[in-house]
């Protein structure tokens, strides 16, 4: 007997954990590159769930420390596609932050995170098109694509006043 099930893909994912000891910073909150890291993989998990393939961060869009995270709080990270181009992902996280006893959480950060799937020998790959169905995801959609346009204008001022220095 097969104890393999089969999973339906979906648009977003859920990580849930307690903020440990190890996560925090000599000021006793949870380290910046701490939740940027949670952020990371709950978005990769997301944009390879959606895809299929193996996933790599392009760019991360807007992320904003809003409240700190302290140990032993119960943090839950979603991840949603709220966009898909040709070959990219356009993921909205939002991390909340609660006492375990409790039922009220706060947000603590956002951010648009973009992935882009590739092949075995690192190709990018075209992604399944994600529709918005609700007028929430509508506005999401939108959000994501002013964040990736402002990113992309952003990089080619870059490239061209500094030349990536
Ligand atoms: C990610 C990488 C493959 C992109 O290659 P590239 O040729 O420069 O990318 P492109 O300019 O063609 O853009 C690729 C996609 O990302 C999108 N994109 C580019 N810059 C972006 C930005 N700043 N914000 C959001 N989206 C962006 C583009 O619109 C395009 O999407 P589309 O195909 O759906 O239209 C390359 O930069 C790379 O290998 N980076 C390192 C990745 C990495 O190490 N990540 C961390 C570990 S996983």
């Amino acid at each position: 007997m097969s104890n393999e099930v089969e999973q339906k893909p979906e648009t977003s994912v859920n990580f849930r954990f307690l903020a440990e000891p190890t996560d925090v910073n000599f000021g006793g909150k949870v380290h910046g590159g701490m939740v940027m890291k949670w952020i990371d993989q709950a978005s990769y998990a997301c944009a390879a769930q959606w895809s299929k393939r193996y996933c790599v961060t392009v760019s991360a869009n807007g992320i904003r420390f809003i409240r700190p995270i302290l140990v032993g709080q119960l943090i839950t990270v979603t991840a949603r596609i709220v966009h898909t181009g040709k070959t990219s992902m356009h993921i909205y996280v939002v991390v909340r932050a609660a006492d375990p006893k409790e039922t009220k959480a706060v947000v603590t950060n956002r951010c648009f995170i973009t992935f882009m799937a590739i092949d075995e020998t690192g190709f990018p790959i075209k992604v399944p098109t994600y529709e918005p169905l609700s007028e929430e995801d509508k506005l999401l959609e939108k959000a994501a694509i002013q964040a990736k346009d402002f990113a992309k204008k952003l990089d080619l001022n870059f490239e061209t006043a500094l030349g990536w220095k």
